[in-house]
């Protein structure tokens, strides 16, 4: 079911319209300018050797292009795309079975591909380096390896994880590149060109309100233009300007800062039930009933990046901005225990 196959960010809204949202071209994926030069430069040298491109690993939070890019790859290329993901590919037989029928040229995307098995990482060693298999056949002492040569493909994976890609993986990328959260100004032309693709009628600063709010992450930005589409349709005349754009945002609960109910949860969770923590992941993951993979994943590196929340080796920490944004007083030094040192009575 194509539900499986969510990111705990993605809501199945988000599958109806980001097709057609979905950037098809480098020229048109708006900023990542940095990572976007080396991709022309590796894809245009590859292209005019007329070999694959090198094998490519985009890391970073939910909704920043990844997939978006591996896509874009193809596309460039001019080649197809075959697409799998980490928990997918349970055997070595599985990704074998891809390899095989892979052909020059193609791009082979793996999605978390920090969850693949050990045994079927293993597979993809050789075939990333060598573009070889080894076929088992038969079992027991009867067994035979073949070698097997494959297709010039070219992987490309994702991951929201680079701490969990073993060293021999990553080390096998011809290019290991890390996602970084969106600026306002790149946000705002994200929202504009999904307003534009979309027919919404919005102003500039319309559009600048819902990207500031947009947590650095154009799948956010998209879902937040969607919200005030529906709000300025219903509520009012259909036209967003900053003040629609505002009320439209604060009717679906998203704050000044752009965090929204469940991000609120888990820093408010922090900040009152565990009085500024720390924290462990497992506890406030429970406290606040989500899957400590999607609090570590989806909410904390936005909130780690904004200034809200720290990791320390002890736990999750609120910093004094996180009380000031829920309105709470910071805890101060514990208060001092009157007459407890004082000299005793003569
Ligand atoms: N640079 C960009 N310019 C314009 N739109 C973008 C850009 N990056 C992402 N988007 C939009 O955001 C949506 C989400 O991006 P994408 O699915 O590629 O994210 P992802 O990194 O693969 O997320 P996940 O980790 O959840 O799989 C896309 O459908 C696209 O509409
Ligand atoms: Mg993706």
């Amino acid at each position: 079911m194509r539900e499986e196959l969510l990111s705990p960010d993605e809501t199945p809204d988000d599958l109806v319209d980001e097709p057609g949202l979905r950037p098809r071209s480098l020229e048109e994926f708006v900023g990542q300018a940095e990572l976007k030069g080396h991709l022309a430069v590796m894809l245009g040298a590859a292209r005019r050797r007329r070999e694959a491109a090198d094998h490519l690993l985009f890391a970073g939070p939910p909704g920043l292009g990844k997939t978006t890019l591996a896509h874009i790859v193809a596309a460039e290329m001019g080649t197809t795309i075959q697409v799998t993901s980490g928990p997918a590919l349970e055997r070595a037989g599985d990704l074998a079975s891809i390899l095989t029928r892979i052909e020059d040229g193609d791009v082979l995307f793996i999605d978390e591909i920090h969850r693949l098995p050990r045994a079927v990482e293993e597979v993809l060693y050789p075939a990333m380096e060598d573009f070889r298999i080894d076929v088992v056949l038969g079992k027991g002492p009867a067994a035979r390896s073949i070698p097997l040569d494959l297709a010039r493909f070219t992987l490309v994976g994702a991951t929201t994880r680079t701490g969990l890609i073993t060293g021999p993986l990553r080390d096998r990328f011809g290019l290991v590149a890390r996602l970084e959260y969106y600026d306002a100004d790149d946000l705002r032309r994200i929202v504009g060109r999904a307003a534009r693709i979309l027919g919404v009628d919005i102003t500039d600063d319309g559009a600048a309100e819902i990207a500031r709010r947009a947590r650095g992450t154009p799948r956010i930005a998209n879902r937040l233009l969607r919200q005030v589409r529906d709000f300025a349709e219903i509520e009012r005349d259909g036209h967003i300007d900053a003040e629609v754009a505002a009320a439209g945002l604060a009717f679906f609960g998203v704050d000044e800062r752009g965090l929204d109910k469940a991000s609120r949860a888990v820093l408010d969770a922090v900040c009152r039930r565990f009085g500024g923590g720390p924290v462990g992941l497992s506890t406030l993951a429970i406290a606040v009933s989500e899957p400590t993979e999607t609090v570590e994943d989806v909410y904390e590196p936005y909130l780690i990046q904004q200034g809200l929340l720290m990791r320390t080796p002890r736990g999750r920490v609120a910093t004094p901005a996180a009380f000031a944004h829920l309105g709470l007083a910071a805890p101060g030094p514990a208060p001092a225990q009157d007459g407890l040192f004082d000299p005793p009575a003569p």
